[in-house]
C-alpha cells in the first residue's frame, strides 16, 4: 500500500499513518538500512502515555518502508509505555535500550512517588522482531538524589567500553544527566552525573557524541526561562560543548516553533546525522491534521559538521539533491506561485523579507531573523520566533506540504515550523533577495504495517 493521502500529508518528512508521533528513537544503520523508530500512539491522536515504538527503514533516506508498531508495552515494567531510547549494534545484532514507563494508580505526585522508569533491553536481527525484554535498571538502581523521572537511555561505545546516558530530574528539581558504563551491555556501573546550576528542572532525551573534533552533550531541558530570542518554546532543546566534564554555553538546536528531543547517529560513511521531532507538546499552538487522524512528523535528517571557526552546523542530508526536479527562481521584488515541496536558496545582502501566502513573513534586519505569522489562517496559534544572527551569509528553505525548515548562514542557525497553507502551492514574494532552487519530488513511502 502506498502512503495514505490527505490534506497536509508531508512528502519529505516521516509521519505516522494514523495517530500520534513524537521523539525519534533507536536511530541506526544496520544491515543495509537506516532504521528510524519513533514514539507512536496509533490509537490516541493526543499521544496519551501508553506509547509504543513505530518503525521506518530505508536504504537511502529516500525510499522508506513503514513496518508498523514493532515494540509495544506488554510487561509489568513497561506497562504504561515503551518510552524513548536508542540503538547500538554489538556483535552484529541490533540492541535497543528504552525506558519502561510505569504509572501506579493512586494518589501520587508522579515526581517523587507513583512512577517507575526501567531501563529495558531487547535485541533484533532485522529491526522488526525482537528478543525477550530484559529489565536492567530500576528506580532503586539510580542515585538516591534522583526523583522518579529518569529516562531515555542513549548508548555508545568508546575505547572498548559501553556507555549509557540517561536524562533525569533530581529531588531538588535540578535537570541533569547520569552516565553509566558496562563491559557487556547487561551489568551497568554508575560513573557520574553532569548538570549546570539553575538550568531547568528536567533534562530529557540526552545524547553525547563527537563531531568535527568537538564533544557535545545534547539535551532537551524543561523549565528554562523564556526570552524574546532564547528558549521561546515551552520546552527547549540544544547542546553544551564539552571540555572534559565542563559544560560550555548552551546553544539551541533550532529556533522555530516545532522542534524537540533530537537524537543523532553515525551513517556508514561517517556522517553524524541528527533527526528531531518536528513538534512540541503543551504549547499554545495546534495542528489541524489532528482532525484528519494523525499528528506530527520528524525533521528531515540533518548532517552535523563543525565550521573552521568552531561553530556546529546543521545542513539537510545530501541525498535530498536526488529529489530535485524543475528549477524555480524568484527575483527580488517578484511574487510567484511555487509548488510544494521546494528548496530555495539565496545569498543574503543586508536585510530581506520573504512572505508566503501573505500570512507568514520571514524577515532579516541585519541582526535578527524573524519568523512571523501575520495571519492565523496558516499558523494555528503560532505567532513569532526570533533568532539573533549577525552577518548572515545565506538562507536555505526546505518547504514541505505543511512545514518549513530554514537554514541560515551555512546551517549555523535553524528554524523549523509547521504551517498549514490551504493549497499545495504558496504565493511567495521576495524583497531584497534573489531566491533560486528547485521543486522537490516526494520520498517513496510504503506502508506495510499498522
Ligand atoms: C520527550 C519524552 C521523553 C519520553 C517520551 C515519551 O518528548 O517526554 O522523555 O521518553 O517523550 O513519549
Amino acid at each position: 500500500m502506498n502512503k495514505i493521502n490527505g490534506k497536509w500529508r508531508q512528502l519529505l518528512h516521516l509521519e505516522p499513518p494514523r495517530g500520534w508521533l513524537n521523539d525519534p528513537n533507536g536511530l541506526c544503520w544496520f544491515k543495509g538500512n537506516y532504521h528510524v523508530f519513533f514514539q507512536y500512539a496509533p490509537d490516541d491522536i493526543n499521544g496519551g502515555v501508553k506509547k509504543s515504538w513505530g518503525h521506518y527503514q530505508s536504504p537511502d533516506f529516500i525510499n522508506w518502508e513503514f513496518t508498523g508498531t514493532v515494540l509495544a508495552p506488554d510487561i509489568p515494567e513497561d506497562r504504561s509505555g515503551a518510552y524513548s531510547g536508542s540503538a547500538i549494534i554489538a556483535n552484529g545484532v541490533m540492541q535497543l535500550f528504552y525506558t519502561g514507563n510505569v504509572k501506579e494508580v493512586g494518589d501520587y505526585d508522579y515526581i517523587t512517588s507513583g512512577r517507575g522508569a526501567n531501563v529495558i533491553r531487547v535485541s533484533s536481527k532485522d529491526g522488526r522482531s525482537f528478543s525477550e525484554k530484559r529489565v536492567l535498571l530500576r528506580n532503586s538502581d539510580y542515585p538516591e538524589y534522583c526523583s522518579c523521572h529518569v529516562r531515555d537511555p542513549k548508548l555508545w561505545e568508546e575505547n572498548g567500553k559501553y556507555y549509557m546516558i540517561l536524562g533525569a530530574r533530581t529531588l531538588d528539581s535540578e535537570g541533569c544527566v547520569l552516565i553509566y558504563q558496562s563491559d557487556d551491555l547487561d551489568k551497568w556501573r554508575f560513573v557520574k552525573k553532569l548538570s549546570v546550576p539553575d538550568f531547568g528542572y528536567m533534562w530529557e532525551c540526552p545524547d553525547m557524541f563527537d563531531v568535527g573534533g568537538k564533544r557535545l552533550l545534547s539535551v532537551s531541558p524543561q523549565g528554562l526561562e523564556h526570552t524574546e530570542t532564547a528558549n521561546q518554546n515551552l520546552f527547549s532543546s540544544g547542546y553544551f560543548p564539552m571540555d572534559g566534564d565542563k559544560l560550555g554555553d548552551f546553544e539551541e538546536w533550532d529556533h522555530g516553533f516545532d522542534f524537540y528531543a533530537p537524537q543523532t547517529f553515525c551513517a556508514p560513511d561517517g556522517r553524524r546525522i541528527l533527526i528531531g521531532w518536528l513538534g512540541m507538546c503543551g504549547d499554545a499552538y495546534t495542528n489541524p491534521t489532528a482532525q484528519l487522524g494523525w499528528q506530527h512528523c520528524l525533521t528531515i535528517p540533518r548532517e552535523l559538521t563543525v565550521s573552521k571557526d568552531g561553530a556546529v552546523l546543521q545542513n539537510p542530508f545530501s541525498e535530498l539533491s536526488r529529489l530535485r526536479s524543475a528549477p524555480v527562481a524568484v527575483s527580488d521584488g517578484e511574487c510567484k506561485i511555487v509548488h510544494l515541496p521546494f528548496e530555495l536558496c539565496g545569498k543574503v545582502n543586508g536585510s530581506f523579507e520573504i512572505t508566503l501566502d501573505n500570512a507568514l513573513a520571514l524577515t532579516y534586519d541585519g541582526k535578527t531573523f524573524r519568523l512571523k505569522f501575520t495571519s492565523d489562517s496558516v499558523g494555528y496559534g503560532r505567532t513569532v520566533r526570533n533568532c539573533k544572527i549577525e552577518k548572515c551569509g545565506d538562507i536555505r528553505i526546505i518547504a514541505d506540504t505543511s512545514s518549513l525548515e530554514i537554514y541560515l548562514d551555512g546551517g549555523r542557525k535553524v528554524l523549523s515550523t509547521r504551517f498549514y497553507p490551504e493549497n499545495k502551492s504558496v504565493n511567495l514574494c521576495s524583497h531584497g533577495i534573489f531566491l533560486k532552487g528547485w521543486r522537490l519530488k516526494g520520498m517513496e513511502v510504503n506502508i506495510l504495517g499498522e
